[in-house]
């Protein structure tokens, strides 16, 4: 099994349920969210969980597992509002994140050029610092690009699930 990426030598095998953290303002993390679920349900054996950040505690990361973390970037470079309390708290709490493996796939604008893309940045930033293990590199959706940003996102998921070795499947 080849390593996952350029970065790393260990592989990943995929967790039973892969959980998607989404920050958003106008609802497009939200659709990519979804197309990336399609994605790895169609082609992998794991379930996979929308989570809105909206209410969410940080305590869903206890436990570890996989989490993917789906965001645009509004503001001066910052995480969209119904993200903030959920990023913030990581900041405070600063929680051990040696057991979670993340992604980040981030969404913004390149007009913003001092900060585009910073929302993801930030999420990407933080769950390195607090210990948690990349397992590939950022995509960075630009809505003044070609792109769509479901299509890139399709595209971004398949690179790292090829990669990856199947979830266990559970015996009889
Ligand atoms: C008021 C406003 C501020 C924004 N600020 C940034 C920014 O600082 N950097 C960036 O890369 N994109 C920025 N964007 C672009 C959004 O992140 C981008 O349009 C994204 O696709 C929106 O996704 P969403 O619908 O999931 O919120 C901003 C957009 C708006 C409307």
């Amino acid at each position: 099994m080849p390593p996952l990426t350029d970065q790393h030598t260990e592989t990943l095998t995929l967790p039973q349920t892969i959980k998607i953290l989404v920050g958003t303002m106008t609802g497009t993390a939200e659709l990519v969210a979804d197309e990336i679920k399609g994605v790895i349900e169609a082609e992998t054996e794991c379930g996979v969980q929308i989570l809105p950040l909206d209410d969410l505690e940080i305590d869903v990361l206890d436990g570890g597992g996989l989490f993917i973390v789906c965001t645009s970037t509004y503001g001066q470079g910052d995480v969209p509002d119904n993200a903030m309390n959920f990023y913030e708290s990581l900041g405070k709490a600063r929680p051990d994140l040696s057991n979670v493996d993340f992604a980040v796939f981030g969404l913004g604008d390149s007009t913003y050029e001092d900060t585009f893309n910073f929302g993801g940045k930030k999420f990407d930033d933080m769950f390195a610092a607090l210990g948690a293990r990349r397992i590939c590199e950022r995509s960075k959706h630009d809505a003044s690009g070609p792109k769509i940003p479901e299509d890139q996102a399709v595209e971004w998921v398949r690179g790292w699930i090829a990669c990856a070795i199947p979830a266990k499947v559970e015996a009889d």
